[in-house]
């Protein structure tokens, strides 16, 4: 979603700002622009509907110079991607320059009010609205852009991460935030801002992260201010980034997420080191330092969405399995307008890649309201929903750059695994040695993905003979029924086939309808104690004329004799399969979009970080 860069200093922004672009992409977006103001004060602002490149050639004959600068790429909301919606948007005297992520709910009410008052406006953005508002409060009060601005803020309902410069106070950049993500990269005589550290991270390793409704004032030669909205001072929390430039860069692969698929064996060593002791005993602070908590809940709701919530499905049987607790797994987006049924007592787990997802951070906020306890699940240390909630652990699988979710799947899957285990343990529902045994199967994961990925090669082949199907069935049970859910996910969201995943019985209620010779089903069909009964779906495919490309456990033979593929993966505890099923998925996708050719990395619409509704 969109993304925001700013730099304040003694070096050329332009270069600083484009490259902050560059690294921000992956979010996903439809235009870009940047705003510099120049060594006489003048404010140029260039905006190109399309890619970075597509605004660096347009930039290539203009003048780029100066030390301050914000920038942008958008997520078309309010209005197409055009060059006119592109940020940053600018005051009828082109004074003023703000760029923004997030919606303003009540723009057409404030863009009717400044209309009346005289305002044009030119594009049909919302944060067209803000910095118009900003200008008129400025404007007819005479106050200085810091308190307009403050003024301005108060007024609005929604969500905004905002960066402004104002060509009258050219030694000063403006940044706020309300359910927005903002960091700010404290240097050497220079400050630098970004939606996420990753453009800053060749720059600082100081950052601090804005928080809600506050403003951080950044002014040439001066100590960082921050302020709230009512103009109380805050205290200002330097931290110390933990992130490498060669963790954002795609180390030899040729896209983001064929590397993030390769690195899961070492991205689970990561998200299992130190949480399971003298292998056999599972480890989490989060559970040790709040045991009366769990073991006196009454049930577990988990919120998320998307691939999330596909994790969630399957810690919900981990846990119901391990912990004999009572789950319910709600899509964030429903659960938040669903008046729903949680209070003390009840622990509600946030599973959230980015941390930043707008409906899952609005679900941990009603169900703190409602007194439960909140636990998330997160990789973006320093997110919104690592700070909204109580406790939680984080996955540690490093950046996620490619938009379709890949290693931060499996090692959600992994933590929701070590967390069941641990509650199983705290509950008194799993022995010792039945703990020990899941433990062990847990630190053998990287070794087994390892051996999963030995699989590239074939399904590249394979992958040949799909790319031009227009549907694809994904079916699998039991803790599969949720990979099938994530394999299609995969497919569709970076190939833009259409795919549906469904439990395996469930076919016969309806899409057996679908089956003939062009739709292809996908079987995640490890060895469990549904094999069986998984067996007879295929062959009940396979009578109608459909392709069944099957993943199995390596030796298997009564699929591999009817099914038209079969890919086999390393043995493991069924607990823990999806995590080793996922992996020939993600392949499968991956392959038949690059052949496709689509933009893998950056599929069309999608963004990284769903920061709005
Ligand atoms: C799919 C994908 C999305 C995210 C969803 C939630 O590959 O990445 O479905 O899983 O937008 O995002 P997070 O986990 O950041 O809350």
């Amino acid at each position: 979603m969109c993304g925001i860069v700013g730099y304040l200093g003694h070096r050329d922004a332009y270069p600083i700002l484009i490259k902050g672009l560059h690294r921000l992409e992956y979010r996903g977006y439809d235009s870009a622009g940047v705003a510099l103001l120049t060594a006489g004060d003048k404010l140029n602002i260039y905006k190109s509907r399309g890619k970075v490149d597509d605004l660096e050639r347009f930039c290539e004959s203009k003048d780029v110079s100066g030390t301050l600068g914000i920038a942008h790429t958008r997520w078309a909301t309010h209005g197409e991607p055009n060059d006119i919606n592109a940020h940053p948007h600018f005051n009828a005297s082109g004074s003023l320059a703000l760029v923004h992520n997030g919606t303003i709910e009540n723009y057409a009410v404030l863009r009717e009010a400044l209309e009346r008052h005289g305002c044009l406006f030119r594009s049909d953005t919302d944060t067209e609205v803000l910095v118009q508002l900003i200008d008129y409060i400025r404007r007819s009060t005479g106050c200085s852009t810091l308190d307009a601005t403050r003024e301005a803020l108060r007024e609005v309902v929604g969500a905004y991460a905002i960066a402004l410069i104002d060509s009258d106070d050219p030694d000063c950049l403006i940044a706020a935030r309300k359910s927005s993500p903002l960091v700010i990269g404290v240097g050497e005589g220079e400050t630098f801002i970004g939606s996420d550290a990753s453009p800053l991270v060749e720059f600082t390793n100081k950052v601090v992260y804005l928080k809600d409704d506050e403003i951080a004032i950044i002014r040439r030669g001066e100590p960082l201010q921050v302020i709230t909205n009512d103009n109380r001072p805050s205290q200002i929390d330097i931290q110390e980034l933990r992130l490498s430039v060669a963790q954002l860069e795609k180390g030899g692969y040729p896209h983001f997420m064929l590397k993030e698929i390769f690195e899961q064996p070492q991205t689970i060593r990561d998200c299992i080191r130190g949480r399971i002791i003298d292998g056999r005993r599972v480890q989490l602070s989060g559970i040790q330092d709040n045991q009366e908590q769990f073991a006196s809940a009454s049930r577990i709701v988990i919120v998320a969405c998307g691939t999330s919530w596909h994790a969630g499905l399957i810690g919900k049987r981990l846990i119901q399995e391990l912990a004999n607790l009572p789950v319910q797994v709600e899509y964030a987006s429903e659960f938040r307008y669903s008046n729903p049924v949680v209070g003390p007592g009840d622990i509600v787990i946030a599973i959230s890649q980015s941390g930043e997802t707008a409906d899952t951070l609005a679900a941990i906020k009603l169900a703190r309201e409602r007194g439960a306890f909140v636990y998330g699940i997160c990789n973006v240390v320093g997110s919104s929903i690592a700070r909204e909630t109580n406790t939680g652990t984080y996955i540690h699988v490093g950046p996620e750059i490619g938009v379709a979710s890949t290693k931060a799947f499996t090692g959600q899957v992994t933590v929701l695994a070590m967390l069941a285990v641990s509650l199983g343990c705290l509950r008194g529902t799993l022995s010792d040695d039945a703990a020990a045994e899941i433990a062990r199967g847990i630190q053998s994961l990287p070794d087994l993905i390892s051996d999963a990925l030995s699989v590239n090669d074939s399904i590249k082949t394979l992958s040949a003979t799909y790319t031009y199907v227009h549907n694809f069935l994904y079916l699998g049970r039991g803790y599969n029924y949720p990979t099938a859910l994530e394999g299609a996910l995969k497919l569709k969201e970076i190939s833009y086939i259409h795919a549906e995943g469904y439990p395996a019985a469930e076919m016969k209620h309806g899409p057996i309808a679908l089956i003939d010779n062009e739709l292809p089903t996908v079987f995640i069909a490890p060895a469990d104690e549904l094999h069986e009964k998984v067996i007879s779906n295929i062959r009940q495919v396979k009578a109608r004329g459909g392709a069944v490309i099957a993943i199995v456990t390596r030796g298997e033979r009564s699929i591999t004799e009817i099914a038209d593929h079969t890919i086999e993966i390393p043995a493991a505890p069924v607990c823990l399969s999806p995590i080793i099923a996922a992996i020939p998925l993600q392949l499968l996708a991956y392959h038949i979009a690059v052949m496709k050719g689509r933009d893998v990395d950056m599929p069309r619409n999608l963004a990284k970080s769903v920061t709005v509704e």
